[in-house]
């Protein structure tokens, strides 16, 4: 195995540890709110620690941005982006939908990916140029090659602010056309999702880089496509993504420019 995705596995398996020991003891932990529907847990914060004690351990040169506690260390040119625990929301109602997210950046661009579900024992994992796998099954996109044959996911905005009015376009130009959508709150595993052929697309805006760098590499070495809505690469900037099997992908930002001009 590439040795940064052997670490990152590491590190990804001792956070999921960390979360699913917490998870019979739900009630007894302290949930605070960082902003609107946006909470974090001592659980996030302490995946959080493990994951970045274990990949500084090995890489102490290296830099780090993770969700809980920021930038971190003058990384050079390699840097982790983290998100400890995505799904927070389904974790605190004790919903089984959340993910541990890992990605490594080489001057920006994605080079290794590890996205673990801890309660179905899968775990995601890309190297750039080496092809995605869950668990050891290297990762294909589905062949759906329309959105009439599609299940495409999607996630809610945080909040009825700036992004609703165009996401209810979306889900009105999109409902009629495609088999359903899909909102099971952790963006990282739906976009691992889109990598292993499960789900046929997606899209969300509004995301942080740690949500979705991860994810973006499962998608591309499983043979699928990603931007941003303006099909730029930029979506770990902007925060929008799109992405699904060649065909999907296309035609779900065709759906999603129209809508966005109409
Ligand atoms: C959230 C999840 C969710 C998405 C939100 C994210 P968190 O991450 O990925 O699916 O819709 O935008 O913030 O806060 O649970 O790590
Ligand atoms: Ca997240
Ligand atoms: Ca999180």
């Amino acid at each position: 195995m590439n040795p940064y995705l052997t670490i990152a596995t590491r590190a990804a398996r001792l956070a999921g540890r960390v979360i699913l020991r917490n998870l019979p003891r739900l009630e007894r932990i302290k949930v605070e709110r960082k902003g609107h529907n946006d909470f974090v847990t001592a659980v996030d914060r302490e995946a959080e620690r493990v994951i970045v004690d274990t990949l500084a351990g090995a890489y102490p040169q290296h830099g780090f941005l993770a969700e809980e506690s920021g930038a971190s260390g003058d990384g050079g040119e390699w840097r982790w982006v983290i998100d400890p625990l995505d799904g927070t929301t389904n974790f605190i109602h004790g919903y089984p939908q959340f993910a541990v997210s890992i990605a490594l950046q080489r001057r920006g661009k994605i080079a290794a990916a590890v996205v673990l579900d801890p309660l179905r024992d899968e775990i995601f994992t890309a190297a750039r140029g080496e092809g995605a796998y869950r668990n050891d099954r290297r990762l294909r996109v589905s062949r759906a090659l329309t959105l009439e044959q599609s299940l495409i996911a999607t996630g809610f905005p945080h909040s009825a602010g700036a992004h609703l009015e165009e996401f209810l376009a979306l889900m009105r130009a999109l409902l009629p056309r495609c088999h359903s959508l899909r909102r099971a709150g952790a963006a990282a595993l739906d976009m691992a999702h889109v990598a292993s052929g499960q789900l046929d697309g997606f899209w969300e805006m509004g995301l942080q880089p740690w949500d979705m760098a991860a994810g973006a590499l499962l998608v591309e070495e499983a043979g699928g496509r990603l931007a941003d809505f303006d099909g730029s690469e930029n979506f770990l900037n902007t925060g929008s993504v799109v992405c699904g099997t060649p065909e999907v992908f296309q035609q779900l930002l065709t759906v999603i420019q129209n809508a966005r001009d109409g």
